[in-house]
C-alpha cells in the first residue's frame, strides 16, 4: 500500500468498470464511424424495422458485415432488436444524432472526425518524447471534411438566430452594407450563413489552408452566391489589410494560432473606426479542475491530437483548446482591444467574446 494515501477497493471497482466501459466505447466508435461513413443510419431511418438481408439489399452492403456490425450496435443500444421477427430499428429518438445531417443535436460526425485524430496519434505520440508537433499537412483531407459537417449544424441552427442578434448594432451595420471577414473561416460554412442573411453586405473569408478554400469556393458556388456576395481566399491573417472590416469573427480559430496574439492585433488594426470582432471559442474554463467532465475530456484529447499540436509544429505558441475566458480576456488586452465582453449566450460547446478596439 502506498504511504501517500489508502487504498479504496470500492474506488478501484468503480474505476475499472469505467474502463472497462471506456474501452468498449473506444472500439466500438469505430462501428459508429463505419454506420456513418457508408450511410447505414441514413438507410435505417428511412426504412423502419428490417432483417439483415433487407438491408444489404437497401444499402448494396455485405450482409455478412452488415450482420456483425448489427450485432455492435444492438450491444451498445444503438438500435434495438426483435428476436421474434429478427428485424433491427434505428429507434425514432436516435434517428436525429444519428441520421439528420442538419439536426442541431447531430453528431455522428464526430465519430468521421474522431479517425483522422486516432491516425496521427502515433507521430503525436513521437512529440511527446522529442517536442515540436504534427504539421496541418500531415492529418489526412478527410479531417477537414469533418471538421465542416462537426461544425456546420452550430452555424446553421445559432448563429443567426441566436448569436448575432446579441450584437445589434453589428446587425444594423450589415445591413445597410457594410464588410465583414471571417477569419480561419475552413470551409466557409459560418461566412456563409453571414452572407446569406445580409444581402447587402460584403463578406469575406480568408484561410491560410488552401484545401479548405476550395471547399468553401464550392459550398458558396453550391449556395448561390457569387463572388460580389462573398470571396474566399487563400490568406494568413496575421497580416490583414489596416481599417478594412465592420465586422471580424474567428470561430475556433484563435486556440489552433501559431501566434494568436499576432492574430489578434492584426484583427484590431484591420476592423474600421467602431468595428467589432466576435471571437467563438470552445465553451471551456482554462482552469481544469473546472473541466472535469465528457466535455473536458474530449476537449483536452482533441487538443493533444490537433489544436495544441499543430500550432507546436510551427513553433507556435500551443495555446491548446482549454484555453478558456481568462486567456482570451488577457490576450485581447496584449493586442490593445479596450472592450471585452463575454456575451450572454448559453451554448454547450461555444463561448463568445465581444471585442473592440
Ligand atoms: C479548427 S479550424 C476552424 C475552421 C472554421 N472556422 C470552422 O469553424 O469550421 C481553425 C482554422 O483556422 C485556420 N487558421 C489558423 N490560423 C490562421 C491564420 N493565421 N490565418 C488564417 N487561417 C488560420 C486553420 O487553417 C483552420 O482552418
Amino acid at each position: 500500500m502506498p504511504e501517500h494515501g489508502g487504498f479504496n477497493k470500492e474506488k478501484a471497482q468503480r474505476f475499472l468498470q469505467q474502463l472497462m466501459k471506456d474501452v468498449s466505447a473506444s472500439f466500438h466508435s469505430a462501428m459508429t464511424y463505419i454506420g456513418d461513413r457508408l450511410g447505414i443510419f441514413k438507410a435505417m431511418a428511412q426504412t423502419g424495422p428490417v432483417t439483415v438481408a433487407e438491408l444489404a439489399q437497401r444499402t448494396g452492403l455485405q450482409e455478412r458485415y452488415l450482420r456483425e456490425w448489427l450485432g455492435s450496435m444492438v450491444a451498445a443500444q444503438y438500435l434495438d432488436y426483435d428476436p421474434t421477427t429478427e428485424r433491427y430499428r434505428l429507434p425514432p429518438e436516435h434517428v436525429a444524432p444519428l441520421a439528420e445531417e442538419n439536426s442541431p443535436v447531430f453528431l455522428a460526425s464526430m465519430f468521421a472526425g474522431l479517425m483522422p485524430h486516432l491516425i496521427v496519434a502515433p507521430k503525436v505520440a513521437e512529440a511527446f518524447r522529442t517536442g515540436g508537433g504534427v504539421a496541418q499537412s500531415e492529418y489526412p483531407q478527410e479531417l477537414f471534411a469533418a471538421m465542416e459537417r462537426m461544425t456546420a449544424p452550430m452555424y446553421e441552427h445559432y448563429l443567426i438566430q441566436q448569436w448575432l442578434p446579441a450584437l445589434p448594432r453589428v446587425q444594423a451595420r450589415l445591413n445597410e452594407g457594410g464588410a465583414a471577414l471571417d477569419v480561419g473561416c475552413g470551409s466557409g460554412r459560418a461566412a456563409i450563413k453571414i452572407a446569406q442573411a445580409f444581402p447587402n453586405a460584403r463578406v469575406f473569408g480568408f484561410d491560410r489552408h488552401a484545401g479548405s478554400i476550395e471547399r468553401a469556393r464550392a459550398n458558396a458556388r453550391a449556395a448561390g452566391l457569387g463572388e460580389n456576395r462573398i470571396r474566399f481566399d487563400v490568406a494568413d491573417c496575421n497580416q490583414l489589410p489596416h481599417s478594412t472590416f465592420d465586422f471580424i469573427t474567428t470561430f475556433e480559430v484563435v486556440h489552433d494560432a501559431v501566434d494568436p496574439l499576432a492574430l489578434l492585433t492584426s484583427i484590431r488594426n484591420s476592423l474600421r473606426p467602431g468595428g467589432t470582432y466576435m471571437m467563438a471559442e470552445v465553451n471551456a474554463s482554462s482552469r481544469v479542475e473546472e473541466n472535469i467532465s465528457p466535455m473536458g475530456r474530449m476537449l483536452y484529447s482533441a487538443s493533444t491530437l490537433y489544436c495544441m499540436t499543430t500550432s507546436l509544429a510551427e513553433g507556435g505558441a500551443g495555446l491548446g483548446a482549454a484555453m478558456g475566458e481568462a486567456k482570451a480576456r488577457e490576450l485581447a488586452e496584449s493586442a490593445g482591444f479596450r472592450h471585452f465582453r463575454r456575451l450572454p449566450i448559453d451554448h454547450p460547446f461555444a463561448a463568445l467574446y465581444e471585442l473592440k478596439g
